[in-house]
């Protein structure tokens, strides 16, 4: 019970970090973008950008009551190369890309978080799912955004 309330913890720092890393790409490509086709893309960046915050509270919030420590940005590594501010600023599908391979990922930890919860821990479960759904909408998106990008 111990080992696994570590193992949830430990997953739930992935999935902070996860979170933030998303809103430092999300404000550089939400300002960074320009073209006549790039509003669109910019305003939902900004948008997504202050719910991953809450999300990273949400998570900050449950690690703590779990027992464990939010950690400084000492310890934080760097992971999500796809979604780096390109060197074009008109290369909207790069963005789009590289949020949802963004979201993609954050919905895999998602999904081992809330697997490592099954019957022992139904709240950071509950918290998870909640979590979860907000990114699948997030990547939808985003595919939405590529199918009509992808036609031009
Ligand atoms: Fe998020
Ligand atoms: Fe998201």
């Amino acid at each position: 019970m111990q080992e696994r309330r570590s193992e949830i913890i430990t997953g739930l720092i992935g999935a902070y970090w996860m979170e933030l890393e998303t809103v430092m790409n999300f404000i550089a490509n939400s300002t960074n973008l320009v073209g006549v086709k790039a509003e669109p893309i910019k305003q939902s960046l900004a948008a997504d950008a202050t719910e991953e915050v809450t999300h990273a509270q949400m998570l900050a919030r449950r690690i703590h009551i779990l027992g464990g420590s939010v950690p400084g940005s000492a310890s934080f590594k760097m992971a999500q190369i796809t979604s780096q501010p390109p060197e074009d600023t008109t290369d909207a599908v790069s963005v789009i890309r590289g949020v949802i391979d963004a979201e993609t990922a954050v919905i895999h930890q998602y999904r081992s978080v809330i697997a490592l919860c099954d019957g022992v821990d139904p709240v950071t479960e509950d918290l998870c799912v909640t979590l979860l759904a907000d990114e699948e909408e997030h990547r939808r998106v985003f595919q939405g955004y590529l199918t009509e990008y992808e036609k031009v």
